[in-house]
């Protein structure tokens, strides 16, 4: 007898159908999957095989022929575990279908659990394109698969639990009596779903009402999230630069509702997101630990999962003691902040995974943390502290927008300094500077203007043309370097809602990028 049911893979950041065919005929007791890569069939083959028997089905005797369609298409994970038991059980008369436009997404455990899957809201995505109206989904997943309007989803525990979805109310020779009663499970759980186990811990927040002093640091941050402007903080031990960072999840307003449901969707392929998720709303905040490979922050893997780099797409990537990164994986994320996409090549063509990021780095000036610490002396070699900054390529520093020295934090502005502003009092600044921008540049932060577009959107004055005339010149900076300075300058006029942007706000970027340039170069007075 021949089965057929619906399932679905997900390929990149798109689900594609899968029509998982079923025959059971006469013959030898052997089981044929066809349409699945080597490596994950014989996998498939035994869970689906011990799920049946444990949860007391017979699995049948004759020769089952599984199709797995189209063959042509990359299937990896595990999620038609469960469309092809049930179409093992239909085929084989232990289970008769109702009939309906349902489709099932679920990974089997030999005992017959159904684990939760990475990607279920795009895939139910287009099951729901496809025509189908229930989608059986793992339990887990059932709070983002309901994401998706217009499909009925019912959360699976168990292979029965899918068993009686097919069976439908009448027709239900599946509760046939169960020879074997279940097996109690124990062990972990969904152990295979992503971890954030790289991650620095970011999980408490901080108010900015908690770092005291470092009053350039705070503004500088204020410009870097209100433009979208990349930021690298630089100081020794205890600083604060880690505690400042913590405070940035609290500065930035929310996901509007195409954002939230992209950075969904990338959590969900990522397998990030938990049972009680639904749809992101907060703009992502992530800070891998330094020792994370090209995989981890790139994307990629046997998985072909979506890097650091997309799981803080729309929001903020930090990298905290840049110069202990990996200096072949820095370089590998530079093209990707640059194209706001990661492009991960395999064999059947390259898929790309959204990365449209403000990076955010802090590191130390030298290995002991003190060059160019007036109180204390910097004990490392001497040339050592240059090449510890060498270790981050001067390509990847030059694309930073903003670079802010930290001094170490005094007693006194611990103890006795003004009470500093909360972070309410700054993200409301924040977010009225990101909107004016917004609606001048068509949605978009003014970190993410042309060239072109930039000039346009600053119109100066004659004297703040001599100025960066000015600069330029004595900085030798090149085209990108003075667009640099334009950008951050506008989203300092915008934070003081200002319609044109001034000398003293040119000034104001010149110095968020090199202060002791400006200095110099006898332009800060
Ligand atoms: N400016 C500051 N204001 C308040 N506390 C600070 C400040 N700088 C450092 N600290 C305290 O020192 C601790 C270590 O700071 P941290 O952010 O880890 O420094 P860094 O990352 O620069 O080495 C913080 O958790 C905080 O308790
Ligand atoms: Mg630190």
């Amino acid at each position: 007898m021949l089965a057929t049911l619906i399932t679905a893979v997900v390929d990149g950041l798109e689900g594609a159908l899968v029509r998982v065919e079923v025959d059971v005929a006469p013959g030898l007791p052997v089981t044929h999957i066809v349409g699945l890569p080597d490596a994950a069939l014989s996998e498939a083959r035994e869970r689906v095989r011990g799920a049946i028997r444990n949860t007391g089905y017979a699995y049948p005797q004759g020769r089952v022929t599984v199709n797995l369609a189209p063959a042509g298409r990359r299937k990896h994970g595990a999620a038609y575990d469960v469309a092809i038991a049930l179409g093992i059980m239909v085929a084989s008369g232990e289970v008769v279908a109702s009939g309906g436009d349902w489709a099932l997404l679920g990974e089997l455990s030999l005992t017959g659990e159904i684990h939760p899957v990475p990607g279920v809201l795009p895939m139910v995505h287009t099951l729901r394109r496809a025509g189908a109206r229930r989608v059986g989904v793992p339990a887990a997943n059932a709070a983002e698969a309901s994401l998706v309007d217009g499909i009925e989803v019912v959360p699976l525990a168990g292979l029965d639990d899918a068993a009686r979805l097919v069976a439908g109310p009448k027709g239900r020779r599946a509760a046939r009596a169960r020879r074997t009663p279940p097996v109690a499970v124990s062990g972990p759980l969904a152990e295979s779903r992503g971890t954030d186990a790289s991650l620095v811990r970011t999980d408490a927040r901080v108010d900015l009402a908690e770092v005291r002093g470092q009053v350039a640091a705070r503004w500088a941050l204020e410009v870097a999230l209100a433009g979208g402007h990349s930021l690298l903080l630089v100081g020794p031990p205890g600083a604060g630069k880690t505690l400042l960072a913590r405070t940035i999840p609290g500065l930035l307003p929310p996901l509007d509702e195409r954002e939230a449901l992209e950075v969904t969707v990338i959590a969900s392929v990522a397998g990030l997101l938990g049972p009680g998720d639904g749809l992101r709303r907060q703009r992502p905040f992530r800070a891998p630990h330094h020792t994370a490979s090209y995989a981890a922050l790139v994307g990629g893997g046997p998985r072909l999962a979506p890097g650091e780099a997309s799981l803080s797409h729309c929001g903020v990537l930090f990298l905290d003691e840049l110069a202990e990164f990996d200096r072949d994986v820095l370089e590998a994320l530079r093209q990707p902040l640059e194209e706001g996409s990661v492009a991960i090549a395999r064999a059947q063509g390259t898929i790309r995974f959204p990365a449209d990021v403000q990076l955010v780095a802090a590191m130390n000036p030298c290995r002991c943390g003190y060059a160019g610490d007036l109180e204390r002396a910097c004990t490392c070699a001497p040339g050592e502290p240059e090449r510890y900054v060498r270790r981050v390529s001067g390509a990847l520093l030059d694309r930073l927008d903003i670079r802010v020295e930290m001094p170490r934090t005094r007693p006194s502005d611990v103890l006795l300094g003004p009470e500093p502003e909360c972070s309410e009092t700054v993200a409301a600044r924040i977010a009225l500077a990101r909107e004016r921008a917004a609606s001048r540049n068509g949605g978009r932060l003014n970190a993410r203007l042309g060239g072109r577009e930039i000039v346009e959107q600053c119109r100066l004055a004659t004297d703040g043309r001599d100025l960066l005339a000015a600069v330029a010149a004595r900085r030798r900076l090149s085209a990108r370097g003075i667009h640099r300075i334009l950008r951050v300058a506008r989203t300092i006029a915008d934070l003081a809602d200002r319609a044109s942007v001034s000398s003293t706000d040119l000034l104001a970027a010149a110095d968020l990028r090199d202060p002791a340039a400006t200095e110099r170069a006898g332009l800060a007075a």
